[in-house]
């Protein structure tokens, strides 16, 4: 890693296939970094099990959201792709963090409130102290920059306050990262309850769109898309959350403003739009497919990046914890 540049870091639970909002929030913005910064992007396993999975799952998804990664443009000989459980220090970090970290923070998360409510049969302490291994992720890797979805603002937020926490305490050991949240597309909303963000444990399929799904698929959940008797294409998010949340995926996509699109469509209605927005959403993801699906069938290339990358991170990540472990006081390791 060169040393002018500054750090991104960033992560995906592999708990499924990533959806059009994972990709439009966070994925595709991470392929514009690649060039300026050092860029650690990480498949977040050890976070995915604070809900139940199946692991022959588990391990393929894993595995695919790597592929995911590099078919979205990201080049592994430029950032680090790596399994977040081949990186102990992750969980090492994480154990001390919990130490500086409060139940009281915790416990206002709206991510675990959410999750507990739909887990309330295995709220357990690994969903609670989920956002200090977050911490621990980010910190590990004296990061700069966050790029994220809205949705983990408030997590940013408490690794950051965690990271103050512990420099006072002990002196400089972190780096205090900031968030980097795109103006567009930063929270993609559900095709069918376009007031609740599009999630990939939504029970609906039709609500989701992975970004795996054919052109046929794309076309049919754009056309069942929830919107309004209105029939005007115009962005007001509180009135017309529908099509405002369509024409925020056009315009990530196409880099059309929204008055623009509003001009496009004039006097048009949803039915044209909606078609106009599935075929830029194919478009898009067709180059993608086509490489995940070619590196599919590479495992050696794809088992070499695997270990590659997690030697990389390991290296890095031993560093900052060195520092810290001997900071709070644990006796060095006699060699
Ligand atoms: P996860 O796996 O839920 O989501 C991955 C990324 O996708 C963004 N995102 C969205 N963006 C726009 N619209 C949506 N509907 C939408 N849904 C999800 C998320 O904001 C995220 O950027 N806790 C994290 C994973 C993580 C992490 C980290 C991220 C673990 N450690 C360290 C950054 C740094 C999560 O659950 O993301």
């Amino acid at each position: 890693m060169s040393e002018q540049k500054k750090v991104i870091f960033s992560g995906m639970q592999p708990s499924g296939v990533i959806t059009l909002g994972n990709y439009l929030g966070a994925l595709k913005n991470w392929t514009n970094l690649q060039e300026e910064y050092n860029c650690l992007y990480c498949i977040v396993d050890m976070h995915a099990i604070t809900v139940r999975q199946d692991p022959a799952t588990l391990r393929k998804n894993a595995r695919d959201l790597l592929m995911l990664y590099i078919a979205a443009g990201l080049d592994p000989e430029k950032n680090i792709i790596y399994m977040q459980s081949h990186v102990s220090a992750h969980a090492e970090l994480a154990w001390i963090l919990n130490c500086f970290t409060y139940m009281g923070e915790l416990s206002r998360m709206t991510q675990f409130k959410d999750k507990s409510n739909k887990h309330s049969d295995n709220i357990n302490v690994g969903l609670f102290a989920y956002p200090s291994l977050m911490a621990a992720d980010i910190l590990l890797y004296q990061t700069d920059l966050v790029p994220v979805g809205v949705d983990q603002k408030q997590h940013l937020e408490l690794t950051r306050d965690i990271a103050i926490r512990f420099n006072n305490a002990y002196g400089e050991t972190f780096r205090v990262p900031e968030p980097y949240i795109s103006k567009v597309g930063a929270k993609i909303m559900s095709l069918q309850e376009p007031t609740k963000k599009m999630s990939k444990s939504d029970e609906d399929i039709n609500a989701t769109l992975s970004i795996l799904d054919d052109p046929d698929t794309i076309v049919r959940k754009f056309k069942r898309a929830v919107t309004d008797s209105d029939a005007a294409v115009r962005y007001d998010e509180l009135q017309k959350p529908g099509i405002s949340n369509l024409m925020t995926i056009y315009s990530v996509i196409t880099g059309m403003g929204m008055d623009q699109i509003e001009a496009e469509f004039e006097g048009k209605g949803y039915g044209d739009f909606k078609l106009k927005v599935a075929e830029a959403v194919t478009e898009e993801l067709r180059p993608l497919q086509e490489k995940f699906k070619a590196l599919s069938k590479d495992k050696a290339y794809i088992d070499t990046i695997i270990k590659k990358n997690a030697e990389t991170a390991n290296y890095l990540a031993t560093k900052t914890l060195r520092k810290v472990q001997k900071k709070v006081g644990f006796p060095p390791v006699m060699r």
